[in-house]
C-alpha cells in the first residue's frame, strides 16, 4: 500500500490503457492508497508489483473480500466482466466507478440493482470537457431547433472494441432527451484516442461543437475527480454531470466569496 495517502482507491482493468494511466496518476498524485488492481484471470501480470517503487501491491484476478473503509473503486476493464465487480462492490460497500463502454442489458440491469445499496457513477467518458459537450449540445437543440439537422461523428483508434463509442450514445440521448434525434457515424482510425464532433446544420448557418481527447491522461484524471466525489454520495446512480455540477457550486461559491 502506498504510503502517506489518504483516500483508498481499487481499480479493475489496472494494465489496460486507461487502468495503466490511472494507475501511474493516482501513484503520482500522492492523495491516493492504492489498494487492489485487477488484470484478467488470464493475464501474464497476475502476482507481479504494480510499479518498481510499489512492490507490496501486486496485480490481482480479484479483488480481496477486505478492503480499507470508503474504498472506491474504479472499473476501466471489459465489459462482460462489469456485473460481477458491480456484484461484488454492492456486497462489500464499495462505492463503484464504471468507466466501462459497451454494456449490455444485462449488466446494465445489473447495475441499477448494485445502486440501491452504494453510490454508481456511470462514466463513458471520463472528460470534464465531454460533460460540458453533453449539456453546450442539449442547449443548442433546444434554441435552434427543428430547421438544424443534427449529427454526430465518433472517431476512435482502431482498437476500440465498441462502436459507436459510448460518448457517441451518450451525446444522443443527451440530444433525445430534449426531443431530437441525430445520426451517429463512427471511424476507427489509427491511434485517435477519441474525437466527438456534434453538427448543427440550418438554413444559411452550421454550428459545430467539438471535444479532442488529446492525452489519455485526462480520463485518468476525470476519473479521480469522479472518484473524489463519490466517496461522500448516498446510495444511487450518478454520471459526470454530477461532478460537473459539484464543480460548478464550488467555483461560484469561490467567485462569490472574492473581494469586490
Ligand atoms: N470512460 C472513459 O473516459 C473511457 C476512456 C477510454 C476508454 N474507455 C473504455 O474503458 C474500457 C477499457 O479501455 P482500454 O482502452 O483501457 O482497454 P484495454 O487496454 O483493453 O484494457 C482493458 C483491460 O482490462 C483487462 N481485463 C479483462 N478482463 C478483466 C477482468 N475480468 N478483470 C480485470 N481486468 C480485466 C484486460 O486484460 P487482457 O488484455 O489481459 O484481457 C485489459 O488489460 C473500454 O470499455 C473503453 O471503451 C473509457
Amino acid at each position: 500500500m502506498q504510503q502517506n495517502a489518504s483516500l483508498p482507491l481499487a481499480i479493475h482493468g489496472a494494465a489496460g490503457r486507461l487502468g495503466s494511466a490511472l494507475v501511474d496518476m493516482a501513484l503520482k498524485e500522492g492523495s491516493w492508497a492504492l489498494e487492489g488492481a485487477t488484470v484478467s484471470p488470464a493475464s501474464r501480470l497476475l502476482g507481479q508489483p504494480l510499479s518498481p517503487n510499489e512492490l507490496a501491491l501486486t496485480y490481482q484476478a480479484e479483488l480481496p473480500p477486505k478492503l480499507p473503509a470508503g474504498t472506491v473503486v474504479i472499473d476501466v476493464s471489459r465489459a462482460e466482466a462489469v456485473a460481477a465487480h458491480a456484484a461484488q462492490a454492492a456486497q462489500a460497500g464499495w462505492p463503484l466507478i464504471v468507466g466501462v463502454t459497451g454494456l449490455d442489458a444485462v449488466t446494465e440491469a445489473a447495475l441499477a440493482a448494485a445502486a440501491e445499496r452504494i453510490p454508481v457513477l456511470l462514466a463513458p467518458n471520463f472528460s470534464l470537457g465531454v460533460a460540458l459537450l453533453r449539456q453546450l449540445v442539449q442547449d443548442a437543440a433546444l434554441v435552434l431547433g427543428p430547421d438544424f439537422d443534427i449529427g454526430i461523428l465518433d472517431v476512435h483508434h482502431r482498437h476500440k472494441r465498441d462502436a459507436p463509442s459510448g460518448t457517441g450514445r451518450s451525446l444522443s440521448e443527451a440530444l433525445a432527451a430534449v426531443g431530437r434525434s441525430a445520426e451517429i457515424v463512427s471511424q476507427r482510425l489509427g491511434a485517435v484516442i477519441g474525437d466527438h464532433t456534434v453538427s448543427f446544420a440550418g438554413p444559411g448557418e452550421r454550428l459545430v461543437l467539438s471535444h479532442q481527447a488529446e492525452d489519455r491522461a485526462l480520463f485518468a484524471r476525470g476519473a479521480l475527480a469522479a472518484a473524489q466525489f463519490l466517496r461522500a454520495q448516498p446510495p444511487g446512480t450518478f454520471e459526470m454531470a454530477d461532478v460537473l455540477a459539484a464543480r460548478r457550486a464550488l467555483q461560484s461559491f469561490a467567485v462569490d466569496k472574492r473581494p469586490s
